[in-house]
C-alpha cells in the first residue's frame, strides 16, 4: 500500500459561506497549495458557490465536490440538484450519506446507493460516509452498524464501480463536537472497513481503496490520526472554514504520511 496513496484532505464546508466569502477562501488556500502539493486538496463548498470556487481553483491541482446529489439527471425533483448540473458546474467529487443528511433530511442506505450510482455514471467521485452514534458505540455496536451501513450502501457493486469510491468514516459522536476519535479508535474501525473490502473485493482492492477518517480533525490531531495505517486522508468540517488550519492539517498529513510509506 505504501507508496501508492497520496494523502486526500477535503474541507465539507457544509451550509457556510457565501459566494463572496466561499471566493476569497478558495484564493487563500489556492495561494497556500504549493506547500501541501504532495496532497489531493478537495473543497466542497454550497452549491450555490461551486460554480465560483471553480473558477478560483482552475490552473491549480485542487479538486471540487458537492456535498449532495439527487440520482435522477433531470425532471420535476423541486429543490434537488442532478450529477449532470454538478459535473457542468465543474465538480469532480460528491459527499454522499453525510450523518447530518441522514439524520435532517431522511437519507438511507438505499438513497446512498442509488446516489452513488448517479454519480459513478457522470464520472463524479463520490466520497460515501458511514458512521456510528454515540449509543450504537456505548452498546458496543460500532463494528456491525458500519458493516451494515456498507453492505446496504455499497458491497452489493461490482469492483470496476465499488473502486471509484472513497469512503469516510466519520463517528457521529465526533462531527462538530471537538471530541475527536483517537488514534486507536480510528485504527480500528478503518481496517475493519479495509478488511471488508479485501473480504467482497479481493487485497488489491482493500489495498487500493481510500478511506478518510473525519470527525473534529484539527491541525493538532491531525499527525497522530495520519499515521494510523489506514486512515488515507480526512474529510474536515470546521477547520476546513479557515485556510490556515485546512492547509495545516494537509501539512501534518503529509508529513505523517512521508513516515509510513
Ligand atoms: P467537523 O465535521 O470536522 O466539524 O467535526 C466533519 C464532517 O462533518 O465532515
Amino acid at each position: 500500500m505504501g507508496g501508492l496513496k497520496k494523502p486526500v484532505i477535503a474541507g465539507n464546508w457544509k451550509m457556510h459561506k457565501t459566494i463572496s466569502e466561499a471566493r476569497i477562501l478558495a484564493e487563500e488556500v489556492v495561494r497556500k497549495s504549493p506547500e501541501v502539493s504532495t496532497a489531493t486538496l478537495i473543497l466542497i463548498p454550497p452549491f450555490t458557490a461551486i460554480a465560483e470556487v471553480k473558477k478560483v481553483v482552475a490552473g491549480s491541482q485542487l479538486l471540487v465536490g458537492a456535498q449532495n446529489l439527487f440520482w435522477e439527471d433531470q425532471g420535476p425533483f423541486t429543490g434537488e440538484i442532478s450529477p449532470v448540473q454538478l459535473k457542468e458546474a465543474g465538480c469532480q467529487v460528491v459527499i454522499i450519506g453525510h450523518s447530518e443528511r441522514r439524520q435532517h433530511f431522511g437519507e438511507t442506505d438505499e438513497t446512498v446507493r442509488k446516489k452513488v450510482l448517479a454519480a459513478l455514471r457522470h464520472d463524479l467521485i463520490p466520497v460515501v460516509c458511514t458512521g456510528e452514534t454515540l449509543e450504537q458505540r456505548e452498546k458496543g455496536q460500532t463494528l456491525p452498524v458500519i458493516k451494515n451501513q456498507l453492505e446496504q450502501s455499497v458491497f452489493s457493486m461490482e469492483a470496476d464501480k465499488f473502486e471509484k469510491i472513497i469512503l469516510a468514516y466519520e463517528p457521529i459522536w465526533a462531527i462538530g463536537t471537538g471530541r475527536h476519535a483517537t488514534p486507536e479508535q480510528a485504527e480500528e474501525v478503518q481496517s475493519f472497513i479495509r478488511n471488508l473490502i479485501a473480504e467482497r473485493y479481493g487485497k488489491i482492492v482493500a489495498d487500493y481503496a481510500i478511506i478518510l477518517y473525519g470527525g473534529s480533525v484539527k491541525p493538532d490531531n491531525s499527525f497522530s490520526l495520519m499515521k494510523e495505517k489506514d486512515v488515507d486522508g480526512f474529510l474536515i468540517g470546521g477547520a476546513s472554514l479557515e485556510a490556515e488550519s485546512f492547509v495545516a492539517i494537509a501539512r501534518e498529513a503529509i508529513r505523517a504520511y512521508e513516515g509510513k510509506k
